[in-house]
């Protein structure tokens, strides 16, 4: 009998949920009290952007999953009636779009998570949003320049193939335990390669390739009871990474995007200073002024206080 999860339905998913519920210890203190996923990318909050990217993918319903301390997120998404009337009576209109712009990206809705048990746990939260469909899961603080493509084409890939479609960049040995890693099952065609398994976070000596999984997923309704079917992992936490080998070995196929384009994941302070000072560039009021001071800036700094190790934060 044929895989019964062998194909794709031809649809593609048409619901997003972006967990944001996260404690944000890397770049405490800063999250103490303000949520790292409403951190400032120049002046749009990043969470602002991911939810731009859904709804840029059609993704119509976005499920945001919040945590107690995170309230100002909600506020974010609603309207704002006393910076609109000020922004109003001082005539300045184009603010006055960007200030509006947050509640028309798509129709958001809220859950909570109750204790920050893992990204598996958050995910779980969105069985009744997803019911019997495929969904696409953003995470909260990673960033995907909108200039280069990605959750587009694993939308694709899902409507064609069905299961599981994550995203994947090119990692070096020695980074690869920050994320999950993945064991191909053949070789990239197209910028796509079947799974065969994939960990979280291994030693770099236990890693499966240099590919390493990003903050973007689109899975199957079937998540939801692979997850009830998982323990918790070594952290303590629900991993969704478990969960997706849990249903890779009941036979789901699952596939990887490559990914090789812009991306900054805002939770880890090193790629949140590249992301604005990126972004600060090439922003069409700011880039022409900033850019020039940051010329003058960096002439100033010296050789001795660049480290080449210092990649990537924890
Ligand atoms: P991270 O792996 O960055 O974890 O989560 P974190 O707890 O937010 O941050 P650090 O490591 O302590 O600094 C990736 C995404 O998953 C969400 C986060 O909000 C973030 O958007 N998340 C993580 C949850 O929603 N719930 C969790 O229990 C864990």
């Amino acid at each position: 009998m044929a895989n019964p999860h062998s194909f794709g339905t031809g649809i593609r998913a048409t619901k997003a949920v972006i967990p944001a519920a996260g404690l944000g210890t890397r770049f405490a203190p800063a999250t103490k009290a303000v949520p790292k996923e409403l951190l400032p990318v120049v002046d749009v909050p990043a969470l602002e952007y991911i939810v731009a990217e859904a709804g840029r993918e059609n993704l119509k319903d976005v499920l945001i999953i919040t945590a107690r301390g995170k309230n100002a997120i909600e506020e974010h998404f609603d309207a704002a009636p006393e910076i609109e009337a000020a922004l109003e009576q001082k005539g300045d209109t184009d603010r006055l779009a960007r200030v509006r712009r947050s509640t028309d990206l798509a129709r958001i809705h809220f859950t909570r998570q109750r204790v920050a048990r893992g990204l598996g746990d958050a995910v779980a939260h969105a069985e009744a949003f997803a019911g019997n469909e495929s969904f696409a899961v953003l995470l909260g603080d990673d960033i995907i320049d909108e200039r280069d493509v990605l959750l587009s084409k694993m939308l694709d890939v899902q409507a064609e193939r069905g299961g599981i479609v994550v995203g994947l960049i090119e990692v070096e040995g020695r980074f690869i335990s920050l994320y999950g890693s993945i064991k191909p099952a053949g070789e990239v065609i197209d910028g796509v390669i079947e799974i065969a398994t994939l960990i979280e976070k291994p030693k770099p000596e236990e890693a499966l390739s240099n590919l390493a999984v990003i903050g973007r997923y689109v899975l199957p309704p079937e998540i939801f009871d692979a997850l009830r079917r998982t323990e918790l992992g070594k952290r303590g936490e629900l991993e969704l990474t478990d969960a997706m080998r849990t249903l890779g070995q009941d036979g789901v196929p699952i596939h990887g995007v490559v990914f090789s384009g812009r991306r900054y994941d805002t939770g880890d302070r090193q790629d949140y200073l590249r992301a604005v000072v990126r972004l600060a560039v090439e922003h069409p009021e700011l880039g022409a002024d900033f850019s020039g001071w940051l010329v003058e800036f960096a002439k100033g700094i010296s050789a001795d206080a660049i480290d080449e190790a210092g990649r990537t934060d924890q």
